[in-house]
């Protein structure tokens, strides 16, 4: 009998040795992106705590979808067993607030590196090691984006493990933003970070660690240089044009 991953309730065999998987953060999201075509024969395998795992074919060759969870501690478990059980190519699909004044809404960004403002992927390395996208993703990413005629922006993105005082947002319960985050949008938007978001730091340096190949695309619901406040269509917008690029991109991958 193959054996299960400790979280995700998977096995070699469940998985049918998929060597692909595309990861978003919510698990509301995996059968909608699992059924975005290419992808065929699509069927839910897992389903346990955040982590829900669809297996689709693309091109008659087995791709997962599985989803992560929130930040860093639970991407860091889903990348664990899905590269225990024999997964090579990690993509990450979410969404994201942009922090540039010429990123627009319903863009997306493709992270070529992130800012390390997360806690889980200090224990696969120290801070000095650099978080950084497998050049065939951002490429893969790239050429999606462009073919959909999807405006994408390749940069550097800031992953924070807290949503609100790690991003700088005073619309929170306190109000307040403790010093040591007062004023970092400012001083990360001239050090050209792009955007704020919660997962890629930890994705892409487990995947370097690993000698595994990350990427990570993120669609804009929000730019924080205008606004604060996240509409339900904004939402929509940035969710289904990163969905688009990342299932492309996959293809291109998996063909390539
Ligand atoms: N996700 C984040 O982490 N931050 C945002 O502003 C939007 C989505």
């Amino acid at each position: 009998m193959p054996r299960d991953v400790y979280h995700l309730d998977l096995n070699s065999e469940k998985i049918k040795s998929a060597c692909h998987v595309i990861l978003p953060g919510d698990p509301g999201r995996v059968k909608a992106i699992a059924e975005t075509p290419p992808f065929s024969n699509t069927m839910e395998i897992a389903n346990k705590r955040e982590f829900r795992t669809c297996l689709g074919y693309i091109h008659n060759m087995p791709a997962l979808v599985t989803s992560t969870g929130i930040g860093g501690p639970s991407t860091s478990i889903a990348i664990e067993e899905l590269a225990q059980l024999g997964v090579k190519t990690f993509l990450r699909v979410g969404t994201t607030g942009a922090i540039q004044q010429n990123i627009d809404i319903g863009d997306v960004i493709i992270t070529s590196g992130a800012v390390r403002l997360d806690g889980a992927s200090a224990h696969y390395a120290p801070l000095e090691y650099p978080a950084v996208a497998h050049y065939t993703l951002i490429n893969a990413l790239a050429e999606a984006a462009k073919e959909l005629e999807i405006p994408y922006h390749v940069g550097i993105t800031c992953s924070s493990d807290t949503f609100y005082p790690g991003q700088e947002r005073c619309d929170s319960f306190s109000n307040y933003v403790p010093r040591r985050f007062n004023g970092i949008t400012e001083e990360w938007r001239k050090l050209n970070v792009l955007n704020y978001e919660m997962e890629a730091a930890t994705l892409l340096t487990m995947c370097s660690v690993f000698g595994l190949k990350g990427g990570c695309v993120e669609g804009v619901i929000v730019n924080r240089t205008g606004s604060e406040h996240i509409t339900k269509e904004d939402m929509e917008l940035g969710e289904s044009n990163a969905v688009k690029v990342a299932v492309k991109a996959m293809e291109k991958l998996i063909v390539s």
